[in-house]
């Protein structure tokens, strides 16, 4: 149903259970015995954060937000907005935001600094995927699954124009797809 709209395939079903289970083992150390709140940003996360909170062996509970620095194409518009707010107060509690992607970084350096604002008591990053070379505003991230080249990614979550997120791996997507929709 995608192969035409996949130029390859970056990170495999099976090379994606293997990120996840390396950063699920750095989190149960860290987080030994700990309270936590896994903060899920919707939508992109929404894959990767049912597969990590099932390799989690700490007591969480979850929690949703939705924030976002794009429109429905596949550039930045730089600009933030919090479309759903957490339910729990963020006031004491241990927070680690689970996202699926840092690109230019100003969704979770804005996330970050609005929860510690807010009284935090800690607020950790777990991102599946960073683009470092398309950063913008500098966000330290706890737990980083990998590093990926500057290319467009859809699949196990991500999403372009809100498809492609039921892939089951992570594809590039082929720059005719979304070129001829900038246009
Ligand atoms: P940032 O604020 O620029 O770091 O944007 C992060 C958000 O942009 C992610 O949560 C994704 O929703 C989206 N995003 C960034 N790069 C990609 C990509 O390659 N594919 C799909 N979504 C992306
Ligand atoms: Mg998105």
């Amino acid at each position: 149903m995608f192969e035409n709209d996949i130029e390859y395939t970056l990170i495999s079903e099976e090379k994606i259970k293997e990120l996840v289970s390396g950063l699920c083992e750095r989190i149960n150390r860290d987080f030994f015995g700990k309270e936590t709140i896994l903060l899920i940003i919707l939508k992109g996360s929404l894959i990767f954060a049912a597969d990590l909170m099932r390799g989690l062996d700490i007591p969480i509970t979850i929690d949703f937000m939705q924030a976002s620095s794009y429109g429905m194409g596949s550039k930045t518009s730089g600009e933030i907005k919090i479309k759903k707010d957490m339910d729990n107060d963020p006031v004491d509690k241990h927070i680690i935001i689970v996202e699926d992607i840092i690109d230019s970084g100003r969704t979770l350096s804005l996330l970050r600094e609005n929860l510690e604002n807010r009284g935090a008591a800690s607020v950790s990053i777990c991102a599946l995927l960073s683009k470092p070379d398309r950063r913008e505003v500098e966000v330290r991230a706890e737990y980083v699954g990998t590093n990926i080249p500057d290319e467009f990614v859809v699949g196990y979550g991500l999403d372009f124009a809100e498809r492609y997120r039921n892939l089951p791996y992570i594809g590039v997507l082929k720059p005719i797809v979304y070129k001829s929709e900038d246009e």
